[in-house]
């Protein structure tokens, strides 16, 4: 489905009926990479999957995508399907947004999934490292990202083992526009750390993390599952960044067990 709320067309899936789910995906990927999720939750719930802005099939604004714009663009399409509650789950950047939206509109969060994710900002190096990589893909396009990325996306075993992740996860980011890529690169360079918030969030929240994630290390998960009061902390063997494609069993186990906890 696709429709323009606010500034961009926004471009998303549903699937299933039941306990709204909304899921939200990485940088610099798209809502397909859901899908074990989706193929999972949709037996019992109505998973929803966006596109960000400037990502898979949805259009892209000439400003920055801040993370509180990203989190506008959510609320405004839980406004045109009428949820006013649902779980919310970010992987990486989608966690960035989750906790963007969770500052503004906490009422409307039933229950939270931060995979792989991190309550940090960037350093002074990381913004730096995020402006040049926003400039290559203004020069070089989306295929030089997927280049720079891939290797430190997905654990080695998933290198070795698993070529269709690995060239699922290259097309997903070809997906996304060169302007997408480098106004959300700019954008997560000016998020704040999220750190503040974690003591005041209400809601049941399942942290996963990938064992070898290398982008937002088990370390990053772990203070999270310390600050969040009612959190639960799984780790997934033998899965990067990407634990949701990587490891789709461990993975959804720990997402119905979760789920199925809340009601
Ligand atoms: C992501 O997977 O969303 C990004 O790697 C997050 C980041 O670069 O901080």
């Amino acid at each position: 489905m696709k429709q323009h709320i606010g500034k961009v067309e926004l471009a998303w899936e549903e699937a299933g009926r039941g306990t709204p789910v909304v899921l939200l995906h990485a940088f610099p990927l798209n809502r397909r990479m859901w899908a074990p999720q989706v193929a999972e939750l949709s037996a019992r719930c109505r998973v929803i999957t966006p596109d960000f802005r400037g990502h898979g099939e949805s259009g892209v604004a000439e400003e920055d995508s801040t993370m509180e714009r990203l989190a506008e663009d959510v609320r405004g399409l839980l406004d045109v399907l009428k949820l006013e509650r649902v779980a919310l789950g970010g992987l990486s950047m989608g966690g960035y947004v989750a906790f963007a939206f969770l500052r503004r509109w906490p009422e409307r969060v039933a229950a939270l999934v931060l995979p792989d994710t991190r309550a940090s900002a960037d350093t002074e190096e990381g913004r730096k490292g995020r402006y040049e990589t926003a400039a290559v893909a203004e020069r070089e396009g989306s295929a030089a990202i997927a280049g720079q990325m891939l290797p430190k996306l997905l654990a080695p075993a998933t290198h070795e083992r698993k070529p269709e992740v690995v060239a699922a996860v290259r097309e997903m980011i070809l997906e996304a526009s060169p302007a997408g890529i480098a106004r959300a690169l700019r954008g997560m360079a000016a998020r704040p750390a999220s750190f503040d918030l974690l003591p005041h969030i209400k809601c049941p929240t399942l942290i996963i993390v990938g064992e070898q994630d290398g982008l937002t290390p088990p370390a990053d998960s772990e203070a999270m599952a310390k600050a969040i009061p009612r959190s639960t902390l799984v780790k997934i063997p033998e899965a990067g960044h990407l634990s949701n494609l990587e490891q789709p069993e461990a993975f959804n186990s720990a997402l119905r067990t979760f789920l199925s906890s809340l009601s």
